[in-house]
C-alpha cells in the first residue's frame, strides 16, 4: 500500500498501556511515550502512530492524519478548522470531503526563523541540573526528583564536570534548590486539595512539575512567565522531547522589568481573576530591581481572596551564616561574569515591609535554614542547605 501523503493514523484508547502493547505486538517500535499516556509507534518508514488516551465518557475516534504541503488551494475544500499550531510542533487542519467525511490535515509548522534569543536562560539551566545531580550523587531519601529539567536542558556528557557542579564544594545550593522546589510543590499540591485550581509560576525557568506531577497538574490551570526567547525555548523543547505543552499549562512571554502588565497578559491566557491562585517565584527576585519586585507584589496582592504567594529572596551577605560566604560570593561572580548578577538583596523585615506595604493580608518569613531540619533531618551524608536565601509567603 502506497503511504506517501499519509503522515499518521491518530488512534484515541482508554487504555493507553494496553493500546500500545497491541501495535508493538502487530510490529511497531516505541518511539516516545509521554507523561500524560500518549505516545507514538512506528513500524519501517511508514505512518507513524500516535495514540491518546481519554476519558471513559468519550468514545475513541480513529483518524488518517494527511500530510499537506504548504502552499495548498483551498478554494473548493470546506475547511471545518483552520489550521492551528498543535502542542507537539506542526500545523493542523480539519477538512470535509465531497461525502461528509472529517480529515485532519498536518502541514510542517511555520517556518519561523530560531532567534539568538531562543536559548535557555543560563541561571534556569543551572538549577535544574543541580535538583538532577541530587538524584545522581546524593543518597535517598531524596528530598525532590526532578530529572527532567536535565533532559530538557540537554546539557551534553561533560556537565557534571563543571565547576558549578561540583558536588562538594556546591552541595549546599544543591540542598537549597531541592529544598526551595519541595516547599513549592508541598504547598502546592495542599493548594490544589483545599481546591484551588491556578497556579502560577513567576520566572519558571526548567520548572517542570507540570510534566513530573501530571495526575495534579492536570487538574489545575499552569501558567508559566518566563522571558520571551528562554520561554520560546523551552516550549520547542517540550515538545521535542515529547512532553508537548497540553492545553492546561499556558506558557506567558513576559520581561517584568519592561513594566508590561503581565496581569492581563495572564487573564488573556486564561488566569480568571475573580479566583484564587497559587503564586510561586523561586530564584527570581535578585534578578529584578527592588521597584520591579514591588510593582509585582502590588499585583499579586490584587488577585481573588484566598490566593497565596511564596516568593525566595537573597539575604543580604552579613546575614548569611559565615561558613556560606565563600560559597556565595563566588556564586554572586559568576553571576556577574555570566551578564546576570545578583542585583537585589533584601532583610526579612524589608521583604515582610514590602508585602505589607503592597496590601498582603498576611505575610510570613520562612528562613531557609529551616529547610535543614524540615528536609534534611538524619541524613548521615550530612547533606544541608546553605543559608542565603529565604522565602516570603504571603496571603491575599
Ligand atoms: C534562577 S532561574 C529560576 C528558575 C526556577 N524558578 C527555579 O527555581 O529553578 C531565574 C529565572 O528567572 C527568569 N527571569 C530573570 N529575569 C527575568 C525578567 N526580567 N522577566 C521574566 N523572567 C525573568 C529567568 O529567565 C529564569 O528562568
Amino acid at each position: 500500500m502506497a503511504t506517501e501523503g499519509i503522515e499518521a493514523v491518530y488512534v484515541e484508547t482508554h487504555n493507553w498501556g494496553r493500546s500500545a502493547r497491541f501495535f508493538q505486538t502487530l510490529g511497531f517500535t516505541l518511539e516516545f511515550e509521554t507523561d500524560h499516556n500518549s505516545g507514538q509507534l512506528r513500524n519501517g518508514d511508514g505512518p507513524y502512530v500516535f495514540i491518546a488516551e481519554i476519558p471513559e465518557e468519550r468514545e475513541p475516534r480513529t483518524q488518517i492524519v494527511l500530510r499537506a504541503p504548504d502552499d495548498l488551494d483551498l478554494s473548493d475544500v470546506e475547511v471545518v478548522t483552520p489550521y492551528e499550531e498543535t502542542h507537539y510542533g506542526t500545523r493542523e487542519m480539519t477538512v470535509r470531503d465531497p461525502d461528509g467525511r472529517l480529515w485532519i490535515v498536518q502541514a510542517p509548522p511555520e517556518d519561523r526563523p530560531v532567534t539568538p534569543a531562543e536559548t535557555p536562560d543560563g541561571t534556569a539551566v543551572r538549577t535544574a541540573l543541580w535538583r538532577a545531580l541530587h538524584v545522581q550523587v546524593d543518597a535517598p531519601p531524596h528530598v525532590l526528583e526532578d530529572e527532567v529539567g536535565l533532559r530538557l536542558a540537554r546539557p551534553g556528557d561533560g556537565w557534571r564536570d563543571r565547576p558549578d557542579m561540583d558536588a562538594r564544594f556546591t552541595s549546599g545550593f544543591r540542598a537549597s534548590m531541592v529544598a526551595r522546589a519541595r516547599l513549592v510543590e508541598d504547598l502546592v499540591v495542599e493548594q490544589a486539595e483545599r481546591g484551588v485550581t491556578q497556579y502560577v509560576i513567576l520566572g519558571a525557568g526548567l520548572d517542570t512539575f507540570a510534566q513530573r506531577r501530571p495526575e495534579i497538574a492536570a487538574r489545575l490551570q499552569i501558567f508559566e512567565i518566563d522571558q520571551p526567547g528562554p520561554q520560546a525555548w523551552k516550549r520547542q523543547r517540550l515538545i521535542e522531547v515529547g512532553y508537548g505543552v497540553p492545553e492546561w499549562l499556558h506558557l506567558v512571554p513576559v520581561d517584568f522589568e519592561t513594566g508590561e502588565d503581565w496581569l492581563k497578559q495572564l487573564v488573556a491566557a486564561g488566569l480568571d481573576p475573580d479566583r484564587p491562585a497559587v503564586v510561586v517565584s523561586t530564584g527570581v527576585s535578585m534578578y529584578l530591581t527592588r521597584e520591579t519586585t514591588a510593582a509585582t507584589l502590588r499585583t499579586i496582592a490584587g488577585f481573588a481572596p484566598g490566593s497565596t504567594l511564596a516568593m525566595t529572596f537573597m539575604l543580604p551577605i552579613d546575614l548569611v551564616d559565615e561558613a556560606d560566604r565563600p560559597g556565595l560570593t563566588a556564586s554572586a561572580n559568576g553571576a556577574r561574569a555570566a551578564g546576570t548578577p545578583f542585583v537585589s538583596f533584601y532583610t526579612p523585615a524589608e521583604m515582610l515591609g514590602l508585602a505589607r506595604e503592597a496590601g498582603f493580608t498576611t505575610a510570613e518569613h520562612v528562613p531557609g535554614r529551616s529547610f535543614g531540619a524540615r528536609y534534611f533531618a538524619g541524613r548521615p551524608d550530612g547533606l544541608r542547605p546553605s543559608s542565603g536565601e529565604d522565602f516570603l509567603v504571603a496571603t491575599v
